[in-house]
């Protein structure tokens, strides 16, 4: 997809432009000529009918180009300032949709600098091309052809410092041009550093790195600072030469049409119109080489948002609608490798699960059990197997569907810096205030929130003003405020105390009645009491069964629940 794509929908803003900037340049064209002949006609004959006649006229061109002039660079503005806002806007809805290795892959803190400062080097790209790719050309040949009908001679001498200028420009180009994607990397470093170092403080303060970070930042700093004075040192040659070369040119001009102008051959008012028509063929060069040291930035620029747009994101879900709610969630052979990985995450997962039935999944750490609700959530697509939604294979049902039907409680939690209303408001827009309290007090929330307005206390920094296990309190809270047909907790009780995880789960069972629970967990008394328990260990199926069942036909089972000191007493008659 193209960057500038969007550019196409001010397709009448871009037609106004091309059309106001036609005629300021021609009204600029035209006034030099009015000028030699007030100069001729008029003040060297003292006919002041005629000068007062012209310059009325020229006085109607003046303004006339300068309203022109104005508008054009009105409508102009308009159009870039709308097109960059159409390009971040397509930059985010694109990174909305990435999975997490996705946003990864691409660097979040360089994703930023894309959708901020990328995107502002293209949007002054589109402003400073707008009127100069019209007008640059246009001046230059315009001015050269009305210096060419001033006079031929001069005009033949003056195109002699056009050569030198061309070489110039292309010099300084192929010198600055590789500096300016390394330009752009630095600045995502510095930002990189940056973020980490707010995200990490606390890390940062506890092993007292803050002399290294300072260091750190201050190298990537300094780097960004030489590599920009680099490029502009080399850029900003460019004009003072110009200008230099411009000045030497009106020099031979003025001294040679002073000859013609002795011989007879040159009036002049024409000698003055030709010396502003070469000003303006100047004029018309230096807006061109301005235009082509701006592209090698932009270009940098353009491929680092094309790569975002560009990105070819993994396709999940289908197109078959989920028109009833879900009932049945059923493994076969479930099979899945991240991305580029040589081992699976999951290998020949089978378990199914039905409305009212609550499946418990326990496993070490890196046993593949986020990894099987990363699946359920369609963030990712099984490579072999089946995962089958109300017996439709997964892979086949729109994202929405699903997700819709699904509420979840993370591993990590993360809250926006809102009111716990507005958080809870986040999972169910149309919540009610007596059905969060309601939904507080079963996750046991409710105990730690101020009498008064406990609705409205705030939530700060992704929830750091709460404990950790106030935190999957709310988070549990939040899962509940939302009407779904499975209930999805992951390791949501791990930073509750034994006592509060018991009456948690006691009040749940009330309230998600009829339902699908997926409780993950690594205690076997958060799950003890589900209908299934699955048994994981480095992605394989270890075991599957109630609990009773597990218990006393499967070791691993068995011996988690040993370590745990889980049950002595009902494993007595299978150990005889
Ligand atoms: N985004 C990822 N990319 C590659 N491998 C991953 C990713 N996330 C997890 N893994 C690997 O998959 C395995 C299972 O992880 P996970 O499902 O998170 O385990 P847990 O049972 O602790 O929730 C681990 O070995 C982990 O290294
Ligand atoms: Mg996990």
């Amino acid at each position: 997809m193209s960057v500038f794509q969007d550019l196409k929908k001010y397709k009448g803003l871009l037609a106004i432009v091309f059309f106001l900037t036609l005629g300021n340049t021609i009204g600029e064209l035209y006034l030099p000529r009015l000028l030699s002949l007030i100069v001729d006609n008029g003040i060297a004959v003292e006919d002041v009918q005629y000068v007062l006649k012209i310059g009325g006229f020229m006085l109607i061109v003046t303004l006339l180009t300068i309203i022109v002039r104005g508008s054009a660079s009105f409508f102009s503005a308009k159009a870039a300032m709308a097109f960059s806002r159409d390009l971040r806007k397509r930059i985010f809805n694109k990174v909305n949709h990435m999975t997490f290795d996705e946003t990864e892959t691409l660097g979040i803190s360089s994703l930023i600098t894309r959708t901020t400062n990328d995107v502002g080097h293209i949007e002054q790209f589109v402003l400073l091309m707008m009127r100069p790719i019209l007008r640059a050309p246009l001046q230059f040949v315009g001015g050269l052809v009305m210096a060419y009908l001033t006079h031929r001679r001069l005009t033949a001498i003056v195109l002699i410092s056009m050569p030198i200028i061309f070489v110039l420009i292309y010099f300084v180009i192929r010198v600055v041009i590789p500096f300016f994607p390394q330009l752009q990397k630095a600045l995502d470093r510095v930002n990189l550093l940056l973020r980490q170092r707010l995200t990490g403080l606390k890390v940062v303060r506890a092993f007292s790195r803050d002399e290294e970070e300072e260091a750190t930042f201050d190298q990537a700093n300094n780097q960004y600072y030489q590599l920009s004075t680099r490029i502009n040192n080399t850029m900003s040659t460019v004009q003072p030469i110009l200008a230099f070369v411009v000045s030497v040119t009106t020099v031979i001009a003025v001294y040679f049409g002073a000859k013609f102008i002795v011989d007879g051959t040159m009036n002049i008012g024409e000698l003055m119109a030709f010396i502003q028509y070469t000003a303006q063929v100047m004029t018309g060069l230096v807006m061109m080489s301005r235009m082509l040291t701006i592209i090698p930035r932009t270009s940098t620029s353009i491929s680092r948002v094309k790569e975002v747009i560009d990105y070819p994101s993994r396709k999940v879900g289908g197109t078959t609608r989920l028109n009833e709610s879900m009932y049945a969630i059923e493994a076969k052979d479930l099979t899945f490798y991240y991305p580029g990985a040589n081992l699976p995450a999951l290998s020949k997962i089978n378990f199914s699960l039905k409305a009212g039935e609550v499946l418990g999944i326990i496993g070490g750490t890196g046993s593949g059990k986020s990894t099987f609700l990363k699946l359920l959530m369609q963030f990712y697509e099984p490579t072999e197997g089946d995962l089958l939604i109300n017996g439709i294979p997964i892979n086949e049902i729109n994202t929405d569907d699903v997700r819709k039907r699904l509420s979840y409680v993370p591993q990590q939690n993360f809250f926006f810096s809102e009111s716990v209303r507005g958080n809870m408001q986040y999972s169910n827009p149309d919540i009610t205030d007596e059905n969060i309290i309601e939904d507080l007090t079963v996750a046991k929330a409710r105990e730690f929130l101020p009498n008064d307005n406990p609705l409205d206390s705030k939530v700060v920094r992704g929830g750091a003003n709460f404990s950790g296990g106030q935190r999957q309190r709310l988070a549990i809270t939040r899962a509940l405020a939302r009407d779904a047909n499975v209930y999805i907790f992951d390791d949501s009780f791990s930073a509750l105390d034994y006592r509060t995880d018991y009456e948690i789960r006691q009040a749940l069972e009330d309230r998600l009645e009829g339902v699908m629970t997926i409780i993950v967990a690594q205690r076997v008394a958060t799950i003890r009491h589900a209908d299934k328990i699955l048994v994981l260990e480095d992605g394989e199926v270890k075991g599957y069964g109630s609990h009773d069942d597990l218990l006393a036909h499967n070791p691993v089972y068995r011996e988690i629940a040993l370590s745990q000191g889980e049950e002595e007493v009902s494993t007595d008659e299978s150990k005889a």
